[in-house]
C-alpha cells in the first residue's frame, strides 16, 4: 500500500517570529509510518516541527502551516491508497500575517480565522482511499468521534482522551462511520499502530478485491 502519514503540530505565524501551535509530540504518526515501512508498505511521512527522527526507509516532507500540509496532501493524493491523518491540526490562523516583529504594545488583540479542515477538503475526491482520523475527545467520545468520521469520510477514527497526550500507553477505541466501535482498551502507542494498519489493510484488500 502507498500509505501517507501526517504527524506532529501546524504552526500558524502571527508575524515572523511568533506562531500558534499546540504541544503535539508527533509520535503516535512516527509510530505508523516506522510499523507501516517495517511492514513493506510505501511511506510517505508529512511531519510538522517535531524532534524525532525519520524512520528508516521512509519519505520525509516537512510542513508548518495548515495550508502547506493541506497543499502537500492535495499534491500527493493521486499516489496515495491510504492517508493516516495523525497531525495535530491547528483550528485557528491569525487574520493576516505581520512583517517583521511587532511591537507588544501593537498587539493587544488578535483577530483569528478558521484554518481548512484539511481531511474534508480531500474527501471529495477520495476514491477507494482508506482515510484514517485521530480525536482527541474529553465528553462524548464516540458520539464526537463519530460526527467527524462521517463528515469527513474517514473509514474509521481513533479516539482518545487528553490522558494520552504524551503518554506512552493510553485508552484507545476505533469508531467507524456506520457507528460500530471497536474498544482497544489501554494499549501501547507502539502497538496501536500495528492496530491501525491492520484495519487499514483489511480495508485496502476488500476494495482491490484480493
Ligand atoms: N483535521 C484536519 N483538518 C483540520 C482539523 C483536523 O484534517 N483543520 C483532522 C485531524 O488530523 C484528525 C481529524 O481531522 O485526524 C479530527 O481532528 P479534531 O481536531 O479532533 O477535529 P475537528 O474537526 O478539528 O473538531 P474539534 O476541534 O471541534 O473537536
Amino acid at each position: 500500500m502507498r500509505i501517507l502519514v501526517t504527524a506532529g503540530p501546524t504552526r500558524e505565524y502571527i508575524d515572523d517570529v511568533r506562531f500558534i501551535s499546540n504541544p503535539s509530540s508527533g509520535r503516535m504518526g512516527y509510530l505508523v509510518a516506522a510499523e507501516a515501512s517495517r511492514r513493506g508498505h510505501d511511506v510517505h511521512l508529512l511531519s510538522g516541527p517535531v524532534c524525532l527522527e525519520s524512520p528508516e526507509g521512509v519519505r520525509l516532507s516537512p510542513f508548518e502551516s495548515v495550508d502547506d500540509l493541506y497543499e502537500l496532501c492535495a499534491g500527493c493524493l493521486e499516489e496515495t491508497d491510504c492517508i493516516v491523518m495523525a497531525a495535530a491540526v491547528g483550528d485557528w490562523k491569525p487574520a493576516a500575517r505581520a512583517s517583521g516583529k511587532r511591537r507588544k504594545s501593537d498587539l493587544l488583540t488578535l483577530e483569528l480565522v478558521g484554518t481548512r479542515d484539511v481531511l474534508a477538503s480531500l474527501a471529495p475526491a477520495k476514491g477507494g482511499r482508506v482515510f484514517v482520523g485521530f480525536a482527541m475527545e474529553v465528553e462524548t467520545p464516540v458520539e464526537n468521534a463519530l460526527r467527524k468520521a462521517v463528515v469527513k469520510s474517514m473509514d474509521f477514527i481513533v479516539v482518545n482522551g487528553p490522558a494520552s497526550f504524551g503518554a506512552e500507553k493510553a485508552v484507545f477505541t476505533f469508531v467507524f462511520p456506520d457507528g460500530r466501535t471497536k474498544v482497544l482498551g489501554e494499549v501501547r502507542k507502539a502497538h496501536l499502530a500495528g492496530l491501525i494498519l491492520d484495519e487499514a489493510e483489511a480495508l485496502f484488500r476488500g476494495r482491490v478485491g484480493d
